[in-house]
C-alpha cells in the first residue's frame, strides 16, 4: 500500500477483533499485483459505535467494507438495500457505500463455500445428494442458504440445540431437514459433503465428536475454521481417506467477489494469496 494518490480507492474490513484478519494480506496482494492505486485497511471500531461507525461512513470515505465477526448482522440491519443472499443469510459480510450516501449490503460467504469446493474437490456437484451442515450459528445459515440456492436435494442441519436449527429450517424456504448432534450417524448417510459450521475446532475450543465413519467413502469434507488449517475434524476425515476442502480456500474464494465490488476489476491471477495466506497462518501459530 506504498505509493497511493490523493486519487486512491480505499476500501476496508471491518470486525472485532480485526487484528488477525488475512483479508488486508490478500486484497492488498492483489491490489499491488494489479498496479491499482488503492489501499484495503482494517477498522475495529468499539462494538457500541458500530452504527456511527458505519453512518460516518455515508459521507464518502471509502468504497466499501468487509464486514466480519460480530458486526455481519448488523451490517445487514444498517444497509438501505440488500442482495437476495444478503437477506437469506440474514448476514452482510460486503457492504458498498454509494456516491448518494446510500450503503448497498451483499453475502459472498456462500460463493466462498461453493468456490471452495469447486478449487479443492471439482468433481463435487451441490445439487448431486444430500450435504450436511454441523452447526446453526450465523456460519450454518449462510452455508444453508447457498447450498438451497445451489439445487441441493436435501441439506441436512446437525446441532447440539436442536432449536436453533429448527430456527433457520424455518426461515429458509428449501428442503431442509433437522438433526440432533445424537442423530449425526443417520444424518451421514448417503451425503455428498459434511460441512463443519460450529465453532469446535478453532485453536482454544472443544473438539467435535461425530461419527464420519457413518460417512460413505465418496463424501467430501469441509471445515469454516482455517486456525488451524488442518481442524482435528479434517485430520479426522483424512484419516478416513476421505477428501477434505480447507477454510482459508472459502476465505479467499469469498473475497474475489469483494474486490470485484471494490475495484471494478477480478483480482490478478498472477499473484499466489493462498501461498502468503499460508506464511502468515505458520508465523502466528
Ligand atoms: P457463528 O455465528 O459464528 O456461526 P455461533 O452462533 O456462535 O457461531 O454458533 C456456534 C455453533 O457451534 C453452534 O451451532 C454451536 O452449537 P449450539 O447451537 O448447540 O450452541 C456449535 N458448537 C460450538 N461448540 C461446539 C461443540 N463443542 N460441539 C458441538 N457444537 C458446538
Amino acid at each position: 500500500m506504498t505509493g497511493i494518490s490523493g486519487g486512491a480507492t480505499i476500501a476496508g474490513v471491518v470486525g472485532a477483533p480485526v487484528r488477525h484478519s488475512l483479508s488486508p494480506l490478500i486484497h492488498n496482494a492483489w491490489i499491488a499485483a494489479a498496479g491499482l492505486d488503492a489501499a484495503y485497511v482494517p477498522f475495529s471500531p468499539p462494538p457500541e459505535r458500530f452504527g456511527a461507525f458505519l453512518e460516518g461512513l455515508r459521507g464518502g470515505a471509502i468504497r466499501g467494507l468487509n464486514v466480519t465477526l460480530p458486526f455481519k448482522e448488523q451490517a445487514l440491519a444498517a444497509a438501505d438495500r440488500a442482495s437476495d443472499r444478503a437477506r437469506a443469510a440474514e448476514a452482510a459480510n460486503l457492504l458498498v457505500f454509494d456516491p448518494d450516501g446510500s450503503i448497498v449490503a451483499d453475502n459472498t460467504d456462500g460463493q466462498g463455500l461453493l468456490g471452495a469446493f469447486a478449487a479443492q474437490a471439482p468433481a463435487f456437484r451441490p445439487d448431486a445428494g444430500p450435504v450436511v451442515i454441523l452447526g446453526a450459528g450465523g456460519g450454518a445459515r449462510g452455508a444453508a442458504g447457498a447450498f438451497v440456492a445451489a439445487g441441493a436435494p436435501e441439506v441436512r442441519l446437525v446441532n447440539r440445540t436442536v432449536s436453533r436449527a429448527e430456527a433457520i429450517a424455518e426461515s429458509l424456504i428449501g428442503p431442509i431437514r433437522v438433526f440432533g448432534m445424537t442423530e449425526a450417524a443417520a444424518a451421514f448417510s448417503g451425503a455428498t459433503a459434511i460441512i463443519n459450521a460450529t465453532s469446535a475446532g478453532l485453536s482454544g475450543e472443544g473438539v467435535l465428536e461425530v461419527p464420519l465413519d457413518a460417512a460413505p467413502n465418496t463424501a467430501i469434507v469441509m471445515d469454516m475454521v482455517y486456525k488451524p488449517l488442518k481442524t482435528p475434524f479434517l485430520a479426522q476425515a483424512q484419516a478416513l481417506g476421505l477428501a477434505t476442502v480447507d477454510g482459508l480456500e472459502m476465505l479467499i474464494r469469498q473475497a474475489v467477489p469483494s474486490f470485484e465490488a471494490f475495484f471494478g476489476q477480478a483480482p490478478p491471477a498472477s499473484v499466489d494469496v493462498r501461498t502468503l495466506a499460508l506464511k502468515a497462518l505458520g508465523a502466528s501459530a
